[in-house]
Protein backbone atom coordinates (compact mmCIF):
# COMPACT_ATOMS: atom_id res chain seq x y z
CA UNK A 1 0.00 0.00 0.00
CA UNK A 2 1.29 3.64 -0.86
CA UNK A 3 2.00 5.76 1.93
CA UNK A 4 0.03 7.88 1.43
CA UNK A 5 -3.22 5.45 1.02
CA UNK A 6 -2.21 4.31 4.87
CA UNK A 7 -2.24 7.43 6.27
CA UNK A 8 -5.73 8.91 4.76
CA UNK A 9 -7.06 5.16 6.04
CA UNK A 10 -5.55 5.69 9.00
CA UNK A 11 -7.02 9.55 9.69
CA UNK A 12 -10.29 8.42 8.87
CA UNK A 13 -10.41 5.65 11.24
CA UNK A 14 -9.14 7.64 13.91
CA UNK A 15 -12.10 10.19 13.00
CA UNK A 16 -14.38 7.81 13.75
CA UNK A 17 -12.57 6.66 17.12
CA UNK A 18 -13.38 10.54 17.93
CA UNK A 19 -9.85 11.90 17.86
CA UNK A 20 -9.87 15.23 16.25
CA UNK A 21 -7.65 15.12 13.13
CA UNK A 22 -7.66 18.26 11.62
CA UNK A 23 -4.07 20.34 11.78
CA UNK A 24 -1.16 18.99 10.41
CA UNK A 25 -0.93 15.27 10.04
CA UNK A 26 2.94 13.29 9.35
CA UNK A 27 2.99 9.77 9.07
CA UNK A 28 7.22 8.98 9.50
CA UNK A 29 9.42 6.22 8.38
CA UNK A 30 9.14 2.96 8.11
CA UNK A 31 10.83 3.52 11.15
CA UNK A 32 11.57 -0.13 11.42
CA UNK A 33 11.68 -2.76 9.01
CA UNK A 34 11.04 -6.42 10.00
CA UNK A 35 10.09 -9.73 8.12
CA UNK A 36 6.79 -9.73 9.93
CA UNK A 37 6.14 -6.07 9.73
CA UNK A 38 6.85 -2.50 9.85
CA UNK A 39 6.24 0.47 12.54
CA UNK A 40 5.48 3.85 11.58
CA UNK A 41 5.04 6.91 13.65
CA UNK A 42 2.03 9.13 13.23
CA UNK A 43 2.08 12.70 14.40
CA UNK A 44 -1.32 14.92 14.55
CA UNK A 45 -1.42 18.18 15.47
CA UNK A 46 -3.91 18.17 18.54
CA UNK A 47 -3.73 15.06 19.64
CA UNK A 48 -2.81 14.00 23.11
CA UNK A 49 0.22 11.91 21.85
CA UNK A 50 1.75 10.14 18.87
CA UNK A 51 0.80 7.27 17.53
CA UNK A 52 2.73 4.04 16.74
CA UNK A 53 1.68 2.44 13.27
CA UNK A 54 2.17 -1.32 13.20
CA UNK A 55 1.89 -2.90 9.46
CA UNK A 56 1.56 -6.47 10.07
CA UNK A 57 2.50 -8.82 7.26
CA UNK A 58 3.45 -12.44 6.61
CA UNK A 59 7.30 -13.20 6.32
CA UNK A 60 7.71 -14.98 3.32
CA UNK A 61 4.90 -13.40 1.20
CA UNK A 62 3.94 -9.80 0.48
CA UNK A 63 0.58 -9.93 1.99
CA UNK A 64 -1.20 -8.25 5.41
CA UNK A 65 -0.84 -10.69 8.26
CA UNK A 66 -4.42 -10.25 9.54
CA UNK A 67 -4.49 -12.96 12.14
CA UNK A 68 -1.67 -11.51 13.39
CA UNK A 69 -2.68 -7.93 13.84
CA UNK A 70 -5.83 -9.18 15.83
CA UNK A 71 -3.81 -10.89 17.88
CA UNK A 72 -1.46 -8.14 19.17
CA UNK A 73 -4.56 -5.98 19.69
CA UNK A 74 -6.19 -8.30 21.68
CA UNK A 75 -3.31 -8.34 23.98
CA UNK A 76 -2.65 -4.79 23.58
CA UNK A 77 -6.04 -4.44 25.15
CA UNK A 78 -5.83 -7.08 28.01
CA UNK A 79 -2.35 -5.57 29.29
CA UNK A 80 -3.78 -2.14 28.35
CA UNK A 81 -6.89 -2.36 30.93
CA UNK A 82 -5.51 -4.13 33.63
CA UNK A 83 -2.85 -1.51 34.44
CA UNK A 84 -5.64 1.24 33.27
CA UNK A 85 -5.57 2.90 37.06
CA UNK A 86 -1.98 2.65 37.26
CA UNK A 87 -0.85 6.17 37.02
CA UNK A 88 3.06 4.97 36.54
CA UNK A 89 2.79 1.36 34.97
CA UNK A 90 1.71 1.19 31.58
CA UNK A 91 1.59 -0.44 28.43
CA UNK A 92 0.83 1.58 25.46
CA UNK A 93 -3.10 1.97 24.70
CA UNK A 94 -4.53 0.61 21.59
CA UNK A 95 -6.12 3.09 19.50
CA UNK A 96 -7.90 0.90 16.45
CA UNK A 97 -6.88 -1.84 14.56
CA UNK A 98 -7.59 -1.45 11.16
CA UNK A 99 -8.71 -5.39 10.21
CA UNK A 100 -8.84 -5.77 6.44
CA UNK A 101 -4.57 -4.13 6.53
CA UNK A 102 -3.65 -5.94 9.22
CA UNK A 103 -2.73 -2.00 10.65
CA UNK A 104 -2.46 -1.60 14.59
CA UNK A 105 -2.72 1.72 15.74
CA UNK A 106 -1.53 2.97 19.43
CA UNK A 107 0.02 5.14 21.27
CA UNK A 108 3.72 6.34 20.84
CA UNK A 109 5.32 5.78 24.32
CA UNK A 110 7.30 9.01 24.23
CA UNK A 111 10.58 8.61 26.12
CA UNK A 112 13.92 6.31 26.27
CA UNK A 113 14.20 2.91 26.28
CA UNK A 114 16.03 1.20 28.72
CA UNK A 115 18.43 -0.07 26.26
CA UNK A 116 18.88 3.85 25.55
CA UNK A 117 20.16 4.51 28.90
CA UNK A 118 22.46 0.98 29.25
CA UNK A 119 24.43 2.21 26.43
CA UNK A 120 24.67 6.09 27.30
CA UNK A 121 27.71 6.60 29.27
CA UNK A 122 26.52 9.63 30.94
CA UNK A 123 23.88 7.07 33.04
CA UNK A 124 25.73 6.09 36.17
CA UNK A 125 25.63 2.32 37.74
CA UNK A 126 22.97 4.23 40.11
CA UNK A 127 20.50 5.47 37.27
CA UNK A 128 20.86 1.97 35.70
CA UNK A 129 19.74 0.42 39.14
CA UNK A 130 16.58 2.50 39.37
CA UNK A 131 15.94 1.65 35.67
CA UNK A 132 16.26 -1.75 36.37
CA UNK A 133 13.96 -1.36 39.59
CA UNK A 134 11.25 0.40 37.45
CA UNK A 135 11.25 -2.38 35.05
CA UNK A 136 10.95 -4.76 37.68
CA UNK A 137 7.73 -2.79 39.32
CA UNK A 138 6.43 -2.59 36.10
CA UNK A 139 6.20 -6.23 35.13
CA UNK A 140 5.52 -7.44 38.67
CA UNK A 141 2.74 -5.37 38.40
CA UNK A 142 1.73 -6.80 34.96
CA UNK A 143 2.40 -10.23 36.24
CA UNK A 144 0.48 -9.55 39.33
CA UNK A 145 -2.60 -8.42 37.02
CA UNK A 146 -2.17 -11.19 34.81
CA UNK A 147 -2.14 -14.15 37.02
CA UNK A 148 -3.55 -17.58 36.59
CA UNK A 149 -2.61 -20.49 38.21
CA UNK A 150 0.29 -22.07 40.45
CA UNK A 151 1.63 -24.73 38.52
CA UNK A 152 4.93 -26.82 38.18
CA UNK A 153 7.94 -25.22 35.99
CA UNK A 154 7.55 -27.66 32.65
CA UNK A 155 11.05 -28.32 31.94
CA UNK A 156 10.73 -31.35 29.19
CA UNK A 157 9.77 -29.45 26.16
CA UNK A 158 13.00 -26.83 26.66
CA UNK A 159 15.03 -29.75 27.14
CA UNK A 160 13.99 -31.54 24.02
CA UNK A 161 13.76 -28.12 22.23
CA UNK A 162 18.00 -28.18 23.09
CA UNK A 163 18.60 -31.76 22.15
CA UNK A 164 17.31 -30.99 19.27
CA UNK A 165 19.39 -28.13 18.50
CA UNK A 166 22.79 -30.21 19.69
CA UNK A 167 21.80 -33.07 17.24
CA UNK A 168 21.46 -30.03 14.40
CA UNK A 169 25.15 -30.75 14.70
CA UNK A 170 26.39 -27.36 14.20
CA UNK A 171 27.54 -27.45 18.05
CA UNK A 172 29.98 -30.21 18.68
CA UNK A 173 31.50 -28.86 21.52
CA UNK A 174 32.04 -30.75 24.64
CA UNK A 175 31.20 -28.05 27.01
CA UNK A 176 27.78 -28.03 25.18
CA UNK A 177 27.30 -30.81 26.08
CA UNK A 178 28.22 -30.66 30.10
CA UNK A 179 25.82 -27.65 30.47
CA UNK A 180 23.22 -29.51 28.53
CA UNK A 181 23.63 -32.89 31.10
CA UNK A 182 23.64 -30.46 34.21
CA UNK A 183 20.14 -28.92 33.09
CA UNK A 184 18.65 -32.73 32.84
CA UNK A 185 20.10 -33.85 36.04
CA UNK A 186 18.17 -31.11 37.85
CA UNK A 187 15.18 -31.24 36.08
CA UNK A 188 13.56 -33.32 38.31
CA UNK A 189 14.19 -30.61 41.72
CA UNK A 190 13.19 -28.04 39.41
CA UNK A 191 9.81 -29.83 38.82
CA UNK A 192 8.93 -29.91 42.52
CA UNK A 193 8.07 -26.37 43.62
CA UNK A 194 4.70 -24.73 41.82
CA UNK A 195 5.20 -21.22 40.41
CA UNK A 196 3.03 -18.51 38.41
CA UNK A 197 1.83 -19.06 35.67
CA UNK A 198 0.82 -15.47 34.43
CA UNK A 199 0.22 -14.02 30.86
CA UNK A 200 3.59 -13.17 29.81
CA UNK A 201 4.78 -10.02 28.01
CA UNK A 202 6.86 -12.51 26.06
CA UNK A 203 9.86 -10.20 24.80
CA UNK A 204 10.06 -7.83 27.87
CA UNK A 205 14.09 -6.77 26.88
CA UNK A 206 15.20 -3.21 27.33
CA UNK A 207 14.28 -2.38 23.94
CA UNK A 208 10.72 -2.48 25.01
CA UNK A 209 10.71 -0.76 28.11
CA UNK A 210 10.38 3.04 27.98
CA UNK A 211 10.77 5.55 30.42
CA UNK A 212 8.57 8.67 29.53
CA UNK A 213 9.02 11.38 32.60
CA UNK A 214 7.34 10.24 35.08
CA UNK A 215 5.96 7.09 33.26
CA UNK A 216 7.14 3.56 32.47
CA UNK A 217 6.25 1.73 29.55
CA UNK A 218 5.95 -1.67 28.23
CA UNK A 219 5.98 -1.67 24.32
CA UNK A 220 5.30 -4.62 21.77
CA UNK A 221 3.40 -7.17 23.67
CA UNK A 222 3.85 -9.56 20.19
CA UNK A 223 4.84 -12.89 21.84
CA UNK A 224 1.99 -12.56 25.08
CA UNK A 225 0.66 -16.09 25.93
CA UNK A 226 0.09 -17.95 29.11
CA UNK A 227 3.72 -19.27 30.68
CA UNK A 228 5.52 -19.00 33.60
CA UNK A 229 6.09 -15.82 34.88
CA UNK A 230 9.48 -16.28 35.23
CA UNK A 231 10.14 -16.32 31.83
CA UNK A 232 9.85 -12.49 30.99
CA UNK A 233 12.30 -12.43 33.88
CA UNK A 234 14.45 -14.59 31.75
CA UNK A 235 14.38 -12.46 29.15
CA UNK A 236 15.15 -9.34 30.73
CA UNK A 237 18.13 -10.65 32.95
CA UNK A 238 19.27 -12.56 30.20
CA UNK A 239 19.61 -9.58 27.37
CA UNK A 240 21.04 -7.77 30.22
CA UNK A 241 24.31 -10.52 30.70
CA UNK A 242 24.44 -10.62 26.84
CA UNK A 243 24.69 -6.44 26.61
CA UNK A 244 27.25 -6.10 29.68
CA UNK A 245 29.68 -8.45 27.59
CA UNK A 246 29.58 -6.03 24.92
CA UNK A 247 32.13 -3.48 24.98
CA UNK A 248 29.83 -1.13 24.85
CA UNK A 249 27.97 -2.60 28.30
CA UNK A 250 31.84 -3.66 29.64
CA UNK A 251 31.21 0.07 31.97
CA UNK A 252 28.39 -2.51 33.76
CA UNK A 253 29.76 -5.37 34.26
CA UNK A 254 31.60 -4.86 37.71
CA UNK A 255 28.25 -4.14 38.68
CA UNK A 256 26.26 -6.73 37.18
CA UNK A 257 25.27 -8.15 40.73
CA UNK A 258 24.12 -5.11 42.18
CA UNK A 259 21.66 -4.44 39.25
CA UNK A 260 20.64 -8.14 39.38
CA UNK A 261 20.02 -8.19 43.01
CA UNK A 262 18.02 -4.86 42.82
CA UNK A 263 15.86 -6.54 40.44
CA UNK A 264 15.32 -9.51 42.44
CA UNK A 265 14.32 -7.99 45.49
CA UNK A 266 11.47 -5.38 43.74
CA UNK A 267 10.47 -8.27 41.31
CA UNK A 268 10.31 -11.00 44.59
CA UNK A 269 10.39 -9.70 47.43
CA UNK A 270 12.92 -9.66 50.27
CA UNK A 271 12.80 -13.40 50.52
CA UNK A 272 13.74 -13.23 46.78
CA UNK A 273 16.90 -15.77 47.56
CA UNK A 274 13.98 -19.01 47.55
CA UNK A 275 13.02 -18.16 43.87
CA UNK A 276 16.60 -18.20 42.36
CA UNK A 277 17.04 -21.87 42.16
CA UNK A 278 14.08 -22.71 39.30
CA UNK A 279 15.03 -18.94 37.77
CA UNK A 280 18.76 -20.07 37.51
CA UNK A 281 17.84 -23.30 35.62
CA UNK A 282 15.53 -21.67 33.49
CA UNK A 283 18.15 -18.83 32.63
CA UNK A 284 20.83 -21.14 31.54
CA UNK A 285 18.73 -23.41 29.39
CA UNK A 286 17.45 -20.10 27.70
CA UNK A 287 21.40 -18.88 27.63
CA UNK A 288 22.14 -22.48 25.71
CA UNK A 289 19.41 -22.27 23.37
CA UNK A 290 20.68 -18.87 22.22
CA UNK A 291 23.85 -19.67 22.40
CA UNK A 292 22.71 -23.33 20.22
CA UNK A 293 21.05 -20.71 17.64
CA UNK A 294 22.65 -17.99 17.56
CA UNK A 295 26.83 -19.33 17.37
CA UNK A 296 27.97 -18.41 13.88
CA UNK A 297 29.81 -21.22 11.91
CA UNK A 298 32.69 -23.09 12.85
CA UNK A 299 35.02 -20.21 11.44
CA UNK A 300 37.48 -18.90 13.30
CA UNK A 301 37.12 -15.45 12.62
CA UNK A 302 37.47 -12.95 15.98
CA UNK A 303 33.60 -12.14 16.26
CA UNK A 304 32.91 -15.85 16.64
CA UNK A 305 35.74 -16.62 19.16
CA UNK A 306 34.50 -13.72 21.24
CA UNK A 307 31.15 -14.88 21.13
CA UNK A 308 32.26 -18.17 22.24
CA UNK A 309 34.22 -17.46 25.28
CA UNK A 310 32.08 -14.21 26.38
CA UNK A 311 29.02 -16.93 26.54
CA UNK A 312 30.88 -19.78 27.60
CA UNK A 313 31.88 -17.64 30.72
CA UNK A 314 28.04 -16.42 30.98
CA UNK A 315 26.41 -19.70 31.06
CA UNK A 316 29.83 -21.47 33.22
CA UNK A 317 28.69 -18.52 35.74
CA UNK A 318 24.93 -19.35 35.54
CA UNK A 319 25.98 -22.87 36.42
CA UNK A 320 28.27 -22.11 39.44
CA UNK A 321 25.21 -20.22 40.84
CA UNK A 322 22.39 -22.88 39.59
CA UNK A 323 25.09 -25.20 41.86
CA UNK A 324 24.84 -23.04 44.77
CA UNK A 325 20.97 -22.58 44.91
CA UNK A 326 20.06 -26.50 44.88
CA UNK A 327 17.85 -27.16 47.58
CA UNK A 328 17.11 -23.21 48.57
CA UNK A 329 13.54 -23.95 46.46
N1 LIG B 1 4.09 2.05 21.05
C1 LIG B 1 5.36 2.43 20.84
N2 LIG B 1 5.87 3.48 21.51
C2 LIG B 1 7.15 3.88 21.30
N3 LIG B 1 7.99 3.28 20.44
C3 LIG B 1 7.54 2.23 19.74
C4 LIG B 1 6.22 1.75 19.91
N4 LIG B 1 6.05 0.68 19.10
C5 LIG B 1 7.22 0.52 18.47
N5 LIG B 1 8.13 1.44 18.84
C6 LIG B 1 9.53 1.58 18.36
O1 LIG B 1 9.72 0.68 17.29
C7 LIG B 1 10.66 -0.36 17.66
C8 LIG B 1 10.23 -1.69 17.05
O2 LIG B 1 8.90 -1.99 17.42
P1 LIG B 1 8.47 -3.31 18.20
O3 LIG B 1 7.00 -3.31 18.33
O4 LIG B 1 9.26 -3.39 19.46
O5 LIG B 1 8.87 -4.46 17.19
P2 LIG B 1 10.08 -5.48 17.14
O6 LIG B 1 10.95 -5.31 18.35
O7 LIG B 1 9.42 -6.81 17.15
O8 LIG B 1 10.74 -5.17 15.89
C9 LIG B 1 10.69 -0.34 19.18
O9 LIG B 1 11.89 -0.84 19.70
C10 LIG B 1 10.50 1.15 19.46
O10 LIG B 1 11.71 1.85 19.27
MG1 LIG C 1 10.62 -4.75 20.28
Amino acid sequence: MRKEDLKSLIVDELANCGFSTSGDVQLIGPLHERPYGMIYQLKIANAPFPFAVKVCRYPTRDEPNIKFSKRQYADLERFYNVLKNDPVHRVSQPICLLEDHAVVVMEWAVGRSAVEYLLDWHCSGKCIEDKIRKAALLLKQLHEKCFQSLDYPTVECQLEKIDQLLKSGKNQKNYLYRFNEQLKLLAPEVRKTKIPFVYIHGDYQPSNIIFSKDKVYAIDVTYSRVEAANIDVVTLLNTLSRIFLLPKGFRLLPIKNRIFNAFYKEYYGDNYKQSLFVLTWMMLQDQLRFYLENAGSNSRSLKNFYFDISQRRLMTGLLKELNSNVGTN
